[in-house]
């Protein structure tokens, strides 16, 4: 069965700070959906409240059409939601093998024997291009390298929807290029959906379908990447007013 996640009229409030006011999306598996805005605009709220890490104001979230918004962290990443941190959280007393086995094991996979997943870990990460530092303490890695072992242990989990918080940040032209090809390679192989959260525009308009615009908290816009990009709500957004009046 495809799995479907929906956000219906999510709002999220911390104190007097309105972070996400009435955003609804949908991600099904197999789909990659770009999700942008300027900074502060509630991204990783959003992305925070879909993994249980934070509760909703109000509005529902939903796995298949069953509500998941109050459930903890934990039983979302057994359903197969799975998310990366904006700034990577590894065991930083464990190789690299051995974060992406833990991920295994509390995943969605089910398994609980650890060598067989240090096995399945040692096939995620090689998956991810980083076989060569299986064995290295995550604390020795470059600030890259701890963005692709997020993305390896969100994919050890097994999830069918992985939310990726600004996984392509900071990186070289080339290493953008070569990251970005590795997720296409990787999304194709496995065929999960993926709500990509990106300031890298070359990254979300060329890897996702469907692309979804917050500001401050709102969705402001959503579409095809073209249609998104020339839209003046978001050209206004990004550029600010006079560029949108200078807009085609
Ligand atoms: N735990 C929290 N407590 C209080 N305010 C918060 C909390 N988390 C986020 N906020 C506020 O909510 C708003 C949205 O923050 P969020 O981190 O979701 O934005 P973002 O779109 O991910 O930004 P960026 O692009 O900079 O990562 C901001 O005003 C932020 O200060
Ligand atoms: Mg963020």
């Amino acid at each position: 069965m495809t799995r479907v996640l929906e956000v219906s009229d999510v709002h999220k409030n911390f104190g007097g700070v309105r972070a996400v006011q009435g955003v609804s999306l949908k991600v099904r598996e197999g789909q990659v959906v770009g999700l942008i805005g300027p900074n502060g605009s509630g991204k990783s709220t959003l992305l925070n409240l879909i993994a249980g890490v934070e509760r909703p104001t109000k509005g529902a979230i939903t796995l298949d059409g069953r509500r998941i918004d109050h459930w903890p962290a934990h039983r979302v990443v057994g359903q197969g939601i799975a998310k990366t941190h904006q700034i990577p959280k590894p065991f930083l007393a464990m190789t690299c093998r051995e974060n992406v086995a833990v991920a295994v094991m509390f995943g969605n996979h089910g398994q609980r024997e650890s060598a067989k997943a240090l096995d399945e870990a040692g096939r995620v990460l090689a998956l991810v291009g980083l076989e060569r530092k299986a064995d290295v303490m995550s604390s020795n890695l470059t600030v890259q390298e701890r963005k692709r072992l997020e993305f390896a242990r969100v994919l050890g989990t097994g999830a069918r929807i992985v939310l990726l918080d600004e996984i392509f940040a900071g990186l070289s032209p080339e290493e953008l290029r070569d990251a970005m090809n590795l997720f296409e390679r990787v999304q194709k192989e496995i065929g999960f959906g993926a709500l990509v959260v990106e300031h890298v525009m070359r990254a979300v308009l060329t890897l996702s379908e469907h692309v979804i615009v917050v500001e401050e908290g709102m969705k402001i816009a959503e579409g095809s990447p073209r249609a998104v990009v020339e839209d003046p709500a978001v050209i206004e957004a990004y550029l600010g007013v006079e560029a949108a009046h200078a807009a085609p």
